[in-house]
């Protein structure tokens, strides 16, 4: 959780930094240049006839007010009109739908580069995100690129360029008084909206920030949903998130405020320009220089500039979010795995399968060592337990075999490969694990099998469930193998999904094989089914098991003793007893608790 909060707790990104991931959009552009060019032509096109509908109109009022009215207005300026207003919307929409595409595959693209990414990113990074602020970084990360690249091609150039063209034609037109004064209230209207902008800036972050905290709460608390019935703390998870909200509510009201005066005060300066233009344009007509076709054109001329710096405005803003969550986009796909492939590692070869721990200390934190100068050897196709009380460090050994962690001193080696120098895929691919906590996707149960093993065929699925003695189970079910499985597989009983991460590891087949606490959700009588199976199963396969219950692996090669982060004894399981130590001293607890009862 640290980071991501962190993160988004971070002061707004610096400029520089802004410019460089706006910079980077150009990419995305480029590689449509063609259609860009297509929806940037239409864009000019109805930027065209957008510009000359007040010019046209000018020449119908004109014809109106001479002698000739009588006659009635040409038709054919009245169909011209007609028509630029036509064009002028038609020519917009096939710029955005031309634009479409880019936009979307853009979103596309990005989206499944940080998926990629985030997967790449070690478990460390997964162990302290927060999955609803990732997941929102996500959305939102993807969105602003559709925002920028919008904006950068359709807002900020064509406005400039409007502003431009309208400024140009009153000036030749009419003359510098106009000029003067639309640039007055051009300048201080751009002004005052990036002032404002910037002055309810952090409001609006603030706000999104506290609403994006509610809503995670809010998840959460839905997420625990049994947790949060079983001590009754409902009133308590509302309480939480109306107190978030709460601020959120003062926030967003202040946020609101600031903006109706954001909006009023661009109203005023359009007003005061407009009405200041008029008075100016009205003189000239009195004076004789304009005609009345002027006054409306020149009328129709500055509202038609003030609409675009109206939204102006809107899109300063929406551009300073956009770069915002942009940057939080740009931070996740910036950060370094903790756990890299060497460069030009090779695959893991296993022609024998032997593993071995040399030396290996290990600490999650540098404050806490977990592993203590662990040196033991698996030979191929043998059989290792390891035995422990709890938070000896038994999982952590299977994470670091692996390589979710990096060893902090000594090595882990696979035939002789040190597993850092081979690539993380080939490693994983030779390794079949039975978790201590098994969780299944939201899927079918059919489908969490054969997760296993893409391409494995139904009657290898079939298999490796009746081996895991889930045959019994899937004919009970009225959808058979098509159950869904319910989130995180919480529709099935802890057996259940123990006996499905067996089938798992079954259908995986690799030459290494490591159970931890495989059996531990089983009753002693499928226990001792499924343990026929597993030894059956892991025949001449390397095997590391991991148990609580001595009675699982009385028949290792040998069975090692792990008690605060060292192997503090070693040996078959005759040799342990006749040594009376630890090991002794726990097979006798669990004999008389009931011969394998848990
Ligand atoms: N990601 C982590 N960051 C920091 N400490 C951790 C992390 N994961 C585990 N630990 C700590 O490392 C120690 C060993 O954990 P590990 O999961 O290896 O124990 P274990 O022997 O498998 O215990 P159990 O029998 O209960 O499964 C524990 O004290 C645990 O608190
Ligand atoms: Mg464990």
């Amino acid at each position: 959780m640290a980071h991501s909060l962190r993160h988004s707790e971070e002061p707004p990104e610096t400029n520089r930094r802004a410019l460089r991931n706006f910079w980077a959009l150009r990419h995305y552009l480029w590689d449509y240049r063609g259609r860009v060019a297509l929806a940037l032509g239409a864009l000019i096109l109805a930027k065209g006839a957008n510009v000359s509908v007040p010019l046209l109109l000018k020449e119908v009022v004109d014809a109106l007010d001479t002698e000739a009215a009588a006659i009635g207005v040409p038709l054919f300026l009245l169909a011209a009109y007609g028509a630029l207003r036509l064009a002028s919307s038609g020519f917009t929409e096939l710029r955005d739908v031309l634009f479409a595409r880019v936009r979307h595959r853009a979103m596309r693209r990005l989206t499944v580069r940080t998926l990629r990414h985030l997967h790449d990113l070690s478990l460390r990074f997964h162990l302290e995100r927060r999955t609803g602020a990732l997941s929102r970084d996500l959305e939102r990360g993807a969105s602003s690129l559709s925002t920028l690249l919008n904006f950068a091609v359709f807002s900020i150039l064509p406005v400039t360029v409007e502003l431009l063209l309208v400024a140009g034609i009153l000036v030749t037109q009419y003359g510098g008084w106009f000029a003067a004064v639309i640039l007055v209230a051009v300048v201080s209207f751009v002004g005052f909206t990036i002032a404002l902008s910037n002055w309810r800036m952090q409001d609006r972050v603030q706000a999104n920030h506290l609403e994006s905290e509610a809503n995670n709460q809010a998840v959460e608390s839905l997420i625990n949903y049994e947790t949060v019935k079983y001590f009754g703390n409902e009133d308590h998870e509302a309480a939480r998130t109306d107190a978030t909200l709460r601020d959120w509510e003062d926030m967003a009201v202040r946020a609101q405020g600031s903006l109706s005066l954001l909006n009023f005060g661009q109203g005023a300066i359009v007003a005061l320009g407009v009405t200041a233009v008029l008075v100016l344009a009205a003189q000239g007509v009195r004076a004789g220089d304009l005609s009345l076709g002027d006054l409306v054109a020149v009328n129709a001329l500055l509202l038609q500039l003030f609409l675009p710096l109206n939204f102006l405005g809107t899109v300063y803003r929406q551009v300073r979010y956009a770069l915002a969550d942009m940057d939080r986009l740009v931070g996740l796909l910036e950060r370094t795995p903790e756990v890299t492939d060497a460069p030009g590692a090779p695959p893991l070869e296993v022609p024998r399968g032997e593993v071995r721990f040399e030396q290996v200390d290990f600490a999650y934190e540098p404050e806490r060592s977990i592993l203590r100068d662990i040196d033991f050897t698996i030979p191929p196709g043998r059989k290792v337990a390891v035995v422990g009380p709890s938070g000896a460090g038994k999982s952590t050994l299977v994470r670091l075999l692996f390589r979710f962690f990096d060893v902090t001193g000594g090595r882990i080696a696979i035939d002789g490969q040190d597993i850092r120098e081979v690539t993380q895929a080939s490693l994983r691919e030779r390794i079949a694990i039975v978790p201590q906590d098994a969780v299944l996707f939201n899927d079918t149960l059919y489908y969490n099998i054969a997760y296993a093993r893409e391409g494995a065929t139904r009657e290898e699925v079939e298999a490796a469930a009746r081996v895991a003695h889930l045959d019994g189970l899937v004919a009970d079910l009225p959808q058979g193998f098509e159950t869904l499985v319910g989130e995180r597989g919480l529709k099935l009983s802890g057996g259940e999904k123990q006996r499905v991460a067996i089938a798992r590891a079954v259908l995986k087949g690799s030459p290494i094989l490591v159970f931890d606490e495989a059996t531990s959700s089983l009753d002693s009588r499928a226990e001792q089914g499924i343990l026929a199976a597993l030894r059956e199963a892991a025949a001449n396969r390397t095997t590391l098991a991991i148990a609580h219950r001595l009675s699982t692996v009385v028949d290792a090669d040998r069975i090692l003793v792990l008690e605060g982060g060292t192997v503090v004894e070693s040996g078959s399981h005759r040799e342990l007893l006749d040594h009376g130590g630890v090991y002794a001293r726990l097979w006798r607890l669990q004999q008389e608790e009931g011969s394998g009862v848990r």
